[in-house]
């Protein structure tokens, strides 16, 4: 029998490295997107295949549709097979609400919410075949919490949980789940572009009940967990690994 395929967008780097190399551990052939930094998805991929899985390495810009398309298009060639998609990729502009031009709001709405709906309409046809599959997205407490500078990327990732709902349902009798996991802050390269980086590390540091910032490894298992058995009745939701961070904003 095939192995099972697992997309996860925006792979290079960060967690969605540490979830491709996680799901390869488990034992899912992995395919690698990326936008810019071809080393590190060449990185990621040889790491995948150390651990005994292939790796299709696709570099897609996820907020440009017909760029998903070509992507799930490369998908059917190599694997012919899609289980699991994991959309991880984002960026954004950094700004607030006052000086945002719309530019810097298409560029983060198209990358981080536009790009769920399309890659899960392409990723939901391949699902089909296989008899169902699960959609595991990545969020930031920005969606529901005031963040400095951050009101575009927190208003797209609230579309992201709420569109995460939205298909949850209509997905459900596609034997397909739908959910996603909601960070704290991590320190990833995507923090290097805060102009308060400093200030939002010594706050994770000094004001997480858990006693420590989230590191990658903690959202990876809470998505693992979801794409388990253990999981099944959990649908639509967005879990909060923050640590009890967001319990004192
Ligand atoms: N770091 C945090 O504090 C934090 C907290 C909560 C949630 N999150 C969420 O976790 C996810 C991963 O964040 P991270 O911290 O790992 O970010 P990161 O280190 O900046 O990595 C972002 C990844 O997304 C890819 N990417 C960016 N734009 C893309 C595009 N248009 N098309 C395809 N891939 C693209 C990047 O690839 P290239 O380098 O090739 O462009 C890179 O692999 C994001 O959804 C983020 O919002 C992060």
């Amino acid at each position: 029998m095939d192995k099972k395929v697992a997309v996860v967008t925006g792979s290079s780097r960060g967690i969605g490295r540490a979830i491709a190399l996680r799901l390869a551990q488990e034992g899912f052939d992995i395919v690698v997107n990326y936008a810019r930094s071809k080393e590190a998805a060449l990185q990621t991929a040889k790491e995948i295949e150390a651990l005994g899985q292939k790796a299709l390495i696709v570099k897609a810009n996820v907020g440009k549709v017909e760029k998903i398309r070509e992507m799930f298009a490369q998908i059917d060639e190599a694997f012919g097979r899609v289980d699991v998609l994991i959309n991880n990729a984002a960026s954004g502009v950094l700004r607030p609400a006052i000086d945002l031009e719309e530019s810097h709001w298409d560029w983060t709405m198209d990358i981080n919410s536009k790009a769920l709906l399309f890659c899960a309409q392409e990723a939901v046809k391949r699902m089909e075949k296989v008899g169902g599959g699960k959609i595991v997205s990545i969020s930031s407490l920005g969606s529901i919490r005031y963040l400095e500078n951050y009101t575009a990327v927190g208003v797209s990732k609230a579309a992201v949980e709420s569109l995460t709902r939205y298909l949850a349902v209509e997905l459900a009798s596609k034997n397909i789940s739908v959910n996603a996991v909601s960070g704290g802050a991590i320190d990833t390269d995507a923090l290097k572009h805060f102009p308060n980086r400093d200030e939002l590390l010594a706050d994770a540091v000094a004001k997480t009940p858990a006693g420590r910032m989230v590191e990658p490894k903690d959202i990876v298992n809470a998505v693992l967990f979801l794409l388990s058995e253990q999981a099944e009745m959990i649908r639509g939701q967005t879990i909060i690994v923050d640590g009890g961070r967001s319990l004192l904003m």
